[in-house]
């Protein structure tokens, strides 16, 4: 073949997952994730709904010798899109590449990829809302067709060659859902849309990872963790390991409720399991915009917080738990807010009454 790709195939072996949801990510964290990940649908916890259905679709590909539909996963930083996929992986018995969005720079970095899959294989792209118009372009084809357009030449003398594909999986991860054009959405067979977990549900995978990581942790000690853990595993699992550490210098190494009491305190996470930041983000819609509504840009230059983790990971949690609304005007707290933080009077976006 006379196309030479330089086969500048990125090192996606590097790829870090979410590195949006904390400014203090680090690597050694995504390492000791990885450790507390589950590798098979059963040890997935929660998300019933997901699992029955994606547990049917990969019989169902898996009987047909065929690759699984294109798959769509949905939902905020933490909740389980990149373990999900690798699950799928497993379940099909199939490899699975991953990269994400801003790493596929240009054409060739997704040609390189997609000419390198094996047949039936998985390719995975998070944050799949960042994708390059030309590159969103060329996985169109990829993903109907299992072929791409490849340009040879330049100017006059430049032609287009038809390149064929194995029939792959593409599964796509977002945070963002609105932020994903409608003719790449509606390519996907399958959509998956992870919510934020119950306290039970959280309480299942604290206790699966306290297991690994060879933690006694009380009952109650354990229910209260996952109340305060925003309804997310990654938080979850990452309070854990902090209180971990304060069990084990601190006392026997035991989790107590007592150590969860001290250990979040000491973190700036109240019973609600509401965080310095979130208070302090609604604080500044009461005090500086009587209530509401402001939008993202002036919220995130007040509370000096980026864009991106007011909207990926502060928000979601504080809409979902009914603190805060968006309309299309702008952000708006609720009267639930007004209590939490103890102000009297003002506006509510929960009973129209903006003033
Ligand atoms: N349903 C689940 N059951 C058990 N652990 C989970 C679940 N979802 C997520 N986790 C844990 O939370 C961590 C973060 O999940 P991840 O898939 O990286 O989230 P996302 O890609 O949505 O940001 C993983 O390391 C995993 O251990
Ligand atoms: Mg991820």
């Amino acid at each position: 073949m006379v196309v030479d790709f330089e086969s500048e195939i990125k090192e996606l072996e590097d790829f870090k997952p979410e590195s949006l949801m904390r400014r203090e990510y680090s690597e050694s964290e995504d390492r000791q994730e990885n450790i507390l990940r589950p590798q098979h649908l059963e040890d997935f916890q929660g998300q019933q709904e997901i699992k029955d259905n994606l547990e049917i679709f990969i019989k169902a590909a898996l009987k047909r010798g065929e690759a699984l539909d294109h798959t769509f996963i949905v939902g905020p930083p933490g909740l389980g899109k990149t373990t999900l996929a690798s699950i799928i992986a497993n379940e099909m018995k199939s490899d699975i590449r991953m990269t994400s969005a801003p790493a596929l720079d240009k054409p060739k970095d997704l040609a390189g990829i997609l000419t390198n899959l094996s047949e039936n294989s998985i390719f995975f792209i998070d944050e799949i809302h960042r994708l390059k118009p030309v590159i969103e372009e060329m996985l169109y084809i990829a993903m109907e067709d299992y072929e791409i357009d490849w340009v040879i030449g330049q100017g006059p003398a430049a032609r287009t060659m038809r390149i064929p594909l194995p029939h792959f999986t593409l599964i796509g991860a977002t945070t963002k859902a609105g932020n994903v054009s409608s003719p790449l959405a509606s390519r996907f067979g399958i959509n998956l849309h992870i919510d934020f977990y119950d306290d039970e549900e959280l309480a299942k995978i604290i206790k699966r990872s306290s297991h690994i990581l060879k933690t006694e942790i009380d009952d109650d000690a354990l229910l209260l963790l996952a109340h305060c853990s925003r309804g997310t595993p990654r938080i979850a699992n990452r309070l854990l390991r902090r209180l971990r550490d304060f069990a084990l210098v601190l006392s026997d190494g035991r989790i107590t409720k007592n150590t969860v009491e001290q250990g979040l305190e000491r973190l700036g996470i109240d019973s609600n399991g509401l965080e310095k930041m979130d208070r302090q983000i609604l604080k500044t819609i009461i005090e500086y915009y009587g209530g509401g509504p402001v939008g993202a840009d002036t919220l995130s230059i007040s509370v000096g917080e980026a864009v991106e983790s007011l909207e990926d990971f502060y928000e979601p949690y504080l809409i979902q738990q009914g603190y805060l609304k968006r309309t299309p005007r702008g952000r708006c707290v609720t009267r639930k807010a007004y209590e939490l933080l103890d102000i009297k009077g003002g506006s509510y976006a929960d009973e129209g009454l903006l003033f």
